[in-house]
């Protein structure tokens, strides 16, 4: 083991803080709903709350993904295991509640460290404090980032293998230019010799889908518009959310769904300092999901500089885990 901050067994070993504040939010909404279809960047979801809705979607009978990915992973752990070098520092995108890394934890060989990377900073911490309970002599080192910016691991990360984990189906709220320069940047901050272990959600049939991103109990809605409520809370803003709903719908021609918060009524807001007008029926785009093909992910992640060493499914092909890697 070539170390990393000394700390306490069965505690974090340092903490990253690279995080967002109210002022970048506050701008990207200010900017958002100025543009002629109103936006707003889906990274702002996962505050507390949003966090906590997250982890509710994914244990919804009609939220499929995170299942399916679970089972394909416990399938085919031990293959990624045989693929990853020993001693190997597991750098997770977007770690949430960290659950899904454990299955790698548990079967990579004498893994060096574990450094999960996410936005929602309280939700990160806490994950990541159980985890370096339940895996006491693993060096875990938190860093809350938004990890589509610049970022560069400690030198002491790099000097054994490197294994990325990009779990979820996140590079789904990617477009496909994004997505490329997401991977191209994930190697970049992974550095030569690296792979990625990455869940890929796939196309399928529109009633599938449609439940997934509308569920019965409504937890979606809740998380969708939980936006308007942290935009009331920490801006100040005097959103009426009643009067929103969420609809989340597939468009075809560009292979994703795309979730919206729709106005009921013409009315106006006022977000710090700020007056935004709704016409009846106006929406607000909050998230982008896109579906693959495997073909198609083999493709970009090509143009992205990796190289395609295998890919595992389930049996109704509804997701994917793809491993790739650099040359050396
Ligand atoms: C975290 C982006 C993978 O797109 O399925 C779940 C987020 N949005 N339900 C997805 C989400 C609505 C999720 N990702």
């Amino acid at each position: 083991m070539s170390g990393g901050p000394a700390a306490a067994v069965g505690e974090i070993d340092d903490f990253h803080d690279l995080g967002d504040d109210v002022e970048a939010f506050r701008a990207d909404v200010l900017r958002g709903l100025s543009q002629p279809q109103k936006q707003l960047p889906c990274k702002y979801f996962y505050d507390e709350r949003g966090s906590r809705l997250f982890d509710r979607i994914c244990e919804l009978d009609a939220y499929y993904p995170t299942r399916t990915e679970m089972r394909i992973l416990e399938d085919c752990c031990n293959e990624i295991a045989a693929l990853t070098a020993g001693g190997a520092s597991l750098v997770e995108f977007g770690s949430g509640a960290s659950r899904k890394v454990r299955l790698l934890l548990d079967r990579l060989d004498r893994p060096n460290a574990y450094i999960p990377i996410d936005i929602s900073r309280e939700h990160l911490l806490a994950a990541a404090r159980t985890l370096a309970a339940d895996y006491p002599t693993l060096v875990v080192l938190p860093i809350c980032a938004d990890y589509t910016g610049s970022l560069a691991l400690p030198d002491w990360a790099m000097s054994d293998a490197r294994l990325g984990f990009f779990p979820g189906s996140t590079i789904g709220n990617f477009e496909p230019r994004a997505a490329r320069a997401f991977l191209r940047g994930a190697a970049g901050i992974l550095g030569d010799g690296a792979s990625l272990v990455i869940g890929v959600d796939l196309k399928k049939d529109l009633r599938i889908l449609h439940e997934a991103y509308n569920d019965p109990l409504g937890v979606t809605a809740d998380f969708n518009l939980n936006l308007l409520r942290r935009i009331n809370a920490e801006l100040g803003g005097n959103v009426d959310i009643a009067s929103f709903a969420h609809d989340a719908r597939y468009n075809d021609d560009l292979g994703r769904i795309e979730m919206h918060l729709v106005s009921e009524r013409a009315q106006t807001v006022d977000i710090a300092g700020q007056r935004f007008t709704f016409r009846a029926g106006e929406t607000i785009h909050t998230e982008n999901s896109y579906k693959y093909d495997l073909d198609q992910f083999r493709a970009l992640a090509n143009d992205a500089g990796w190289s395609h060493d295998r890919v595992w499914c389930d049996e109704d092909r509804l997701f994917s885990v793809h491993y790739l890697s650099t040359a050396t």
